[in-house]
């Protein structure tokens, strides 16, 4: 596995878990020597052990030196990070190249070279040809394997997933793929094997489905705040609908994270390239940047017009609960306008804060008690639904705070027991 990153560490780790021996690679050194002393570079529930434990039954290594673990492998996975570059929103390839540089000069015997990263389609037949021109005789394979697990709840997802896709072009890789995955035959997984660019897209046309399904309801929540209906009962008589399906219809401060934001931009990207326009991604898209907008705005409106000089006491900057990622964290686009317009953020996250005082206005205040989060404050801003949250002692709360507003952009309170606690409540589309 080349690179120890989200997908890298946690597939490492299951794939080690379902029997295989497994080295996972970074070039970076120190974050090696972490993993080895079990100290793990990203908060996922449930990692640390499955790791420690695979480490201590011999079947997960880690190393820095990609020759050896390459030399002795049957499949090789790219697992690097694919950024999207500044300006066009792209995706920087530069790390994939590298490694499948890297990998085609220590290939030895029949390999499967596997494409894990999201990566534009393409990408692997690109990989196919870096390494077919790097090393001649290689004898080798590529595939595309995109990976569909959920930050917060990644073990559970590449345990338990819905599908496995496997991009592939000779049986050979296939029944190499298929054994890999053979542990989730048990639970009759359904494996869909296709050609390598289908794979490459399928990861992208799901994640930008999801991103749209979630711009959707943020939108109909919009009009619900305009029409007086219930985002929740929506939510609840569409999903209801086979076709429709009620997960992702979950309102909120706009979607964020490692993939969503990035996939959606660097799908429209390679729809350009190829001269189509998606305008329904692009609607998603252009929809989720509004609806943060709207989010500064109803805090604004929250705290009487104006939000300069008030103290609000912000709970959760992370993309979403049980992650310390703040890629692209909604509180990345909200906090700093409502800083600009003159307000005092005081925020709380249980797992989020040491990436947060990195990327958010340095005006910003931490507690890492979340008691101490309320005192003074105007408002509550509930900004991701960490389980720490749904169940505040309003009373003790109430003694602490100067205003009585609480802005649940989650919706995670009902209005009438917030109302009753003595609270204004605003929220999304409710
Ligand atoms: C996503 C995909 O779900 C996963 O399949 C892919 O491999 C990577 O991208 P992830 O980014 O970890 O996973 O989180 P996800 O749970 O999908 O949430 C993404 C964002 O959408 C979060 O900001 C979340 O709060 C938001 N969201 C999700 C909503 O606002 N409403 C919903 O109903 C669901």
């Amino acid at each position: 596995m080349i690179g120890c990153g989200y997908v890298g560490l946690v597939s490492s780790a299951c794939f080690a878990e379902f029997g295989a021996e497994v080295t996972c690679i970074d070039h970076d050194k120190a974050k090696i020597e972490s993993l080895k002393a079990l100290n793990m570079p990203i908060y996922e529930p449930g990692l640390d052990s499955l790791v420690s434990r695979n480490l201590e039954e011999g079947r997960l290594v880690f190393s820095s030196h990609i020759e050896r673990g390459v030399r002795e492998a049957d499949l090789v996975f790219i697992a690097v990070g694919t950024p999207s570059r500044r300006g066009d929103g792209s995706a920087d390839l530069t790390y994939v190249y590298e490694a499948a540089t890297q990998i085609a000069k220590n290939l030895e015997g029949y390999t499967v070279v596997v494409d894990k990263s999201t990566v534009p389609i393409g990408t692997a037949r690109k990989v196919f040809q870096l390494i077919a021109e790097t090393n001649a005789a290689a004898d080798f394979d590529v595939a595309s394997n995109p990976e569909f697990l959920r930050e917060g709840a990644a073990i559970s997802d590449f345990m338990r997933p819905d599908r496995v896709v496997l991009g592939v072009e000779s049986e050979r890789a296939k029944s190499l793929l298929t054994e890999l995955y053979r542990p989730l035959n048990l639970r009759e997984t359904p494996i869909l094997v296709t050609d390598l660019e289908s794979a490459e897209l399928i990861k992208y046309a799901s994640n930008a489905f999801l991103a749209t399904k979630i711009s959707f309801i943020n939108e109909m929540s919009s009009l619900c705040e305009s029409v007086n209906a219930d985002v929740h009962a929506i939510a609840k008589g569409m999903g209801m609908d086979a076709r429709i399906g009620s997960k992702f219809l979950h309102p909120g401060p706009g979607y964020g994270g490692s993939c969503f934001p990035k996939d959606t931009r660097a799908l429209l990207n390679t729809a350009l390239e190829y001269g189509n326009e998606l305008k329904i991604v692009r609607a998603a898209v252009e929809a989720n940047v509004a609806h943060q907008d709207k989010m500064v705005a109803k805090i604004r409106q929250a705290v009487g017009g104006s939000e300069a000089g008030k103290t609000l006491a912000v709970l959760g900057l992370t993309f979403k609960p049980e992650t310390d990622d703040m890629r692209e964290s909604p509180a990345l686009k909200i906090l700093p306008q409502l800083v600009q317009g003159g307000a005092n953020i005081v925020a709380h996250d249980p797992k989020g804060l040491e990436t947060a005082k990195r990327l958010l206005p340095e005006e910003v205040i931490y507690c890492s008690v979340l008691d101490n989060v309320f005192q003074d404050a105007d408002a509550i801003v509930i900004l991701t639904e960490w389980n720490v949250y749904r169940a505040l002692n309003f009373e003790k709360i109430t003694s602490q705070m100067r205003g009585r507003a609480l802005i649940d952009l989650r919706n995670i309170y009902e209005r009438e027991a917030v109302e009753k606690a003595g609270f204004h409540y605003y929220c999304v589309g409710r």
